[in-house]
């Protein structure tokens, strides 16, 4: 259903729960950045009618997103910082700079792989965070980014055609697998 080519090393879950200040830090920065991409599309793509309603309520989404992980920092005295280097999105865009693609065909099928992942890591902290509030909260993001993902999916196929937004997608997935194979597991989303 993510159109992942791998599951995350079981061992990212101790490691994230045993920083959990750390994540929420990175989560952060994760719904402000898929927040200002889906709004950055809409403006890029505005002749698109489907892309602009899809995209616009998901943005109003991530915001909330943004809203609900800033209370939770606030709870447990995490202050918040400039976002750092995101490595993982900076060699998604590079793994597909093949010239081949086509440039929305290419930004809805990284933000359709960054949306599963996330998504995927949502499910593992709603199964295994410490308390049942978070445990809820997390199920609920996962719920939320496992829609995303199949918006991103769904305006690819729409736009491009099943076939071609497909053979993308996949190709991408496969190039993920390896750039979390090769990462270093870390306290983050991603
Ligand atoms: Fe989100
Ligand atoms: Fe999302």
């Amino acid at each position: 259903m993510l159109s992942l080519e791998s599951s995350t090393d079981p061992r990212w879950v101790d490691v994230a729960l045993g920083n959990l200040d750390a994540v929420l830090h990175d989560h952060l920065h994760c719904e402000l950045k898929a927040a200002s991409n889906a709004t950055s599309l809409v403006a890029r793509y505005a002749m698109h009618p489907r892309l602009v309603e899809g995209l616009s309520e998901l943005a109003r989404e991530e915001l909330v997103h943004v809203q609900q992980v800033f209370a939770e920092m606030g709870r447990r005295g995490v202050g918040a910082r400039p976002p750092g280097e995101d490595g993982y999105a900076r060699a998604l865009r590079r793994a597909l700079d093949d010239k081949r693609g086509d440039p929305l065909l290419d930004r809805l099928t990284v933000a359709a792989v960054i949306e599963a992942r996330s998504c995927e890591r949502f499910q593992l902290l709603a199964t295994h965070a410490p308390t049942e509030a978070l445990r809820g909260w997390y199920h609920e993001l996962f719920v939320s980014e496992a829609r995303h993902h199949r918006l991103f999916a769904s305006l690819a196929e729409e736009l491009y055609g099943e076939a071609q937004a497909q053979a993308r997608l996949r190709a991408l997935a496969a190039r993920e697998a390896e750039i979390i194979a090769k990462a270093e597991i870390v306290a983050r989303i991603h």
